[in-house]
């Protein structure tokens, strides 16, 4: 019998509310949802209607005002403080929209630093973070600044960075909205040969149509709720289609 968890991530009735005075706002209002391992898993939805809030919940970037979210089998509401940083550093890499890279760091220093974070012995780092660049097609710019590099390369960098401490799931936030359409389909290919070579995890927020329809699975969010969890592919075509969207 194995006694490996069924999913990476589950999230359980999970609902957060944010107080602004005397006014509460639900920005999550009871979602259920399953991610199992080697999924490309896509959330999309209008603006305001909490898939940030759902992936800093997933992330462990916040804590759920209600429900509970699992990742590998453990519960977040369990960890300390201290014991959800340390999560967030080994067991989740984060991809934002506009990279987040730290400017005066080389774009090897940056892939670093997450291992740095975790006490990874200095030559483990260098040779692990060089391994990385050129799984990420960049192994020629390892030594650049981030502000030498085009969009798509520093996103391809911060994937880089997300892989270093081998996270169970990469959680990416409008991956892809800052980037042309040609770096935003290159971005999606990396993602997938990662996958598929992998078996990495992604948790993908995106309002672009081809995003989604590039995912194994995705949800659509309205009001804090699940509206529609559909293949990848049909909700992509009804996105494209639907001036909703
Ligand atoms: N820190 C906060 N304090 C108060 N309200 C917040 C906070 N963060 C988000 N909200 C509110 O919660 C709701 C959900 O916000 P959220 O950022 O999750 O939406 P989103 O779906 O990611 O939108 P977008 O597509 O514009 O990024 C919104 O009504 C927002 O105004
Ligand atoms: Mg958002």
């Amino acid at each position: 019998m194995s006694s490996e968890p069924k999913s990476v991530v589950e999230a359980v009735e999970v609902s957060k509310k944010y107080k602004r005075g005397k006014i509460s706002i639900p920005a999550v209002n009871g979602i259920d949802l399953t991610i199992g391992k080697g999924e490309i898993v896509g959330i999309t939805g209008p603006s305001g209607s909490g898939k940030s809030t759902l992936l800093n919940l997933i992330g462990g970037l916040d804590r759920p005002s209600n429900g509970k979210v699992l990742v590998d089998g453990v519960n977040l509401d369990d960890l300390s403080d201290a014991e959800l940083s340390n999560y967030r550093l080994k067991k989740i890499g984060f991809v934002f929209q506009f990279y987040n890279l730290i400017s005066t760091l080389t774009a090897l220093e940056n892939v670093e630093l997450p291992m740095s974070l975790a006490n990874v012995p200095n030559e483990e780092q260098r040779k692990r973070a060089l391994e990385l660049m050129s799984t990420v097609g960049l192994g020629m710019r390892a030594d650049h600044m981030p502000d030498e590099l085009s969009g798509g390369e520093q996103q391809r960098v911060a994937v880089a960075r997300a892989l270093a401490n081998n996270p169970s799931v990469i959680l990416g936030d409008e991956p892809t909205g800052d980037l042309d359409s040609k770096s935003a389909k290159a971005l999606m290919e990396l993602i997938k040969s990662l996958q598929k070579e992998r078996k990495t995890t992604f948790v993908l927020v995106t309002h672009d149509p081809l995003v989604v329809g590039q995912c194994h699975r995705a949800y659509s969010v309205r009001d804090g709720k699940i509206a529609h969890e559909l293949s990848g592919k049909e909700l992509g075509k009804i996105m494209a289609e639907s001036q909703f969207y």
